[in-house]
């Protein structure tokens, strides 16, 4: 496995992959990796043959008052994972090479990010396909894998895949929870034990809904007063708790085909975020 921290270094040695004829799967992520990330680099593997995993925190990501100065960074653990998985090449580059004194180009979508977490973190999504779309450049990609826990996120990326003619064909993974049913985040080592404890409800609460669901209740309005209610008793501070269309995230009314139950909700410092998709 190399580590490569140059962008340069890092176009060089694609190139020469892809002129063998070789296909190249890209797993994009910010590190302080868990099982869920690596269920993706076990994915990414079993569509190409050469694996290459990014580890950047993305500044222009992150909101002035976000956690971008205390996000967990651990490389040398990261590297230790991903050896163990046998990936080829760990592409982990420096924020100065990445942006430059004079960057100042952006790539905005008009209509995913005015729905869910684009409401409350402005610029956030443009920071993600900015950054995503360079990596694509740098590492000529044939497949990318996603994971579907940040849902909008994987729509904003397809969305833009499709928008821009890119030629990468993107994996959808679904998400990886721990036993109790969170979903695995970096951001969950932020938690006390006590707020771990309590995390848990965020999961208990998507699936009640979903059994609302299945069992024939479609007021969509009144299944997020309800999701909303039983997270905000357990002491959570909820940005949303919303009934979408997978496509658009467009909220619905009415409950008829699939739709997605997505939730971000504070507890204490943390931001958890999390969804299931419901067929009825
Ligand atoms: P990060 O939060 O490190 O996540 C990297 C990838 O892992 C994303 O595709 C995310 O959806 C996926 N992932 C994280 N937790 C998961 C879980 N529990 N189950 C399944 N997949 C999971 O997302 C980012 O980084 C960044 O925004 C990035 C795309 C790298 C751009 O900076």
């Amino acid at each position: 496995m190399e580590v490569i921290t140059s962008v340069e270094r890092m176009k060089e040695v694609v190139d020469a992959i892809r002129a063998q004829g070789k296909r190249i799967c890209l797993v994009p992520t910010m590190g302080a990796l868990h099982d869920g990330h690596l269920s993706l680099v076990r994915m990414g593997k079993q569509h190409s043959d050469v694996c290459i995993v990014s580890i950047f925190v993305n500044p222009i990501q992150f909101g002035p008052s976000e956690d971008f100065a205390t996000y967990p960074r651990d490389l040398d653990g990261d590297k230790e994972k991903l050896q163990q998985l046998n990936v080829d090449f760990v592409f982990a580059p420096d924020a100065g090479d990445m942006y430059n004194r004079d960057f100042q180009t952006r790539v905005e979508l008009q209509r995913l990010p005015n729905h869910l977490c684009g409401l409350f973190r402005p610029g956030h999504f443009a920071g993600v396909a900015t950054v995503v779309l360079k990596l694509f450049n740098i590492c000529k990609p044939h497949v990318a894998v996603f994971g579907m826990k940040d849902y909008q996120q994987l729509r904003v990326i397809e969305q833009m895949v499709s928008d821009l003619n890119l030629d990468v064909r993107i994996l959808r993974h679904p998400t990886v929870r721990e036993p109790d049913g969170l979903a695995m985040s970096s951001r969950n080592s932020y938690m006390s034990p006590e707020e771990r404890v309590t995390a848990t409800k965020i999961y208990k609460t998507l699936k009640e809904v979903e059994e609302r669901i299945k069992a024939g209740d479609t007021d969509a309005v009144s299944l997020e007063t309800y999701g909303r209610r039983q997270l905000e008793t357990s002491g959570f501070s909820v940005d949303y708790f919303s009934i979408v269309d997978p496509e658009t995230l467009d909220s619905v009314s009415e409950v008829a085909g699939s739709v997605v139950v997505a939730v971000a909700a504070r507890l204490g410092k943390t931001r958890l975020i999390d969804n299931i998709i419901v067929t009825p």
